[in-house]
């Protein structure tokens, strides 16, 4: 069985550790019955494992749990491939053809629908990948699409405002029209999340289908210098740049909640306080010695 001990690492974490999949995913494997450790499925999410001792294994094949370095490459890629590391359909994905160039084993950040191109991650750091797609750290991702007809100012405001979809509304976008041919149109949007298929639906939802994906940029790296198809390691440089991202965006975010729940503590204005009913205990006195 799974050790216990509080010494252990989390199962998902060695998971994604060991490049299987990003934290997000490996959790969704556990869940699904599909990972077993010293021969015993283990579908609760706490579960330590020792990395030095354990056996895991996911559908059926060992998982090397000691620590790969962690690699990471920016891949320009072409249309018509999944952007998964494997196909049940058996469609071509994007590692298939990078076999010879990465030998270790990664898996992309994210997905790009089957007919998108451009800017993709790979990378065996779960960690990092997790980071970069948590909803939290809005990542940017900037798009160069081409929709069919000609959208007016109305439209374009109304995409950059935020949109109501099947799954929630959309966050604020920077939308600009940048060309116009005879029935179609180039935008140029730069969204902070990335949902299922979202810059298809959002434009399917107001009237001008998309025809045309292509994924300009993504947490700053642009592909401007590859060629379709291609990949190349980044710099150490830029994973810095990388990490400063999320921790930067968390560390905004996490600000931003403090400074809201400072004012909701001093206002009492939250959500079953009523104004004039302010909770004293709710006041926080400073802690000596903080700032
Ligand atoms: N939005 C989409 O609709 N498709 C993609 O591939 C990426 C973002």
């Amino acid at each position: 069985m799974a050790s216990r001990a509080s010494a252990g690492v989390r199962l998902q974490k060695v998971l994604a550790h060991a490049g299987v999949a990003s934290r997000r995913a490996a959790e969704a494997m556990i869940r699904a019955g599909r990972v077993t450790v010293n021969g015993e499925v283990v579908t609760a999410m706490g579960t330590k494992v020792n990395p030095a001792r354990d056996k895991v294994v996911v559908d059926g094949s060992d998982v090397a749990v000691e620590r790969e370095t962690r690699v990471y490459y920016l891949l320009n890629k072409p249309p018509r491939m999944i952007s998964s590391a494997s196909d049940p359909e058996g469609r071509p994905t994007v590692l298939d053809g990078l076999r010879d160039e990465i030998s270790e084993r990664v898996f992309p950040v994210g997905r790009l629908d089957w007919d998108a191109e451009g800017a993709m991650l790979l990378t065996n750091d779960g960690d990092l990948a997790e980071a970069l797609l948590h909803p939290r750290n809005s990542v940017p991702r900037t798009y160069f699409v081409k929709v069919r007809g000609v959208p007016p100012d109305a439209v374009m405001k109304r995409v950059a405002s935020g949109l109501r979809l099947d799954d929630g509304p959309t966050r604020k976008a920077d939308v600009k029209l940048v060309a116009v041919t005879a029935k179609n149109s180039w935008v140029r949007m730069t969204m902070r999340e990335g949902r299922n298929r979202q810059v298809k639906r959002m434009w399917e939802a107001v009237g001008f289908p998309v025809l045309k994906l292509k994924r300009e940029a993504f947490a700053g790296l642009t592909v401007d210098d590859l060629p379709m198809g291609a990949c190349r390691r980044l710099r150490p440089r830029e994973v810095a740049v990388l990490w400063d991202a999320v921790k930067k965006r968390g560390e905004e975010k996490r600000n931003a909640t403090t400074e809201t729940q400072r004012h909701r503590d001093l206002t009492g204005k939250k959500k079953g306080i009523r104004k004039g009913k302010r909770i004293q205990g709710l006041l926080r006195k400073p802690v000596a010695g903080s700032r």
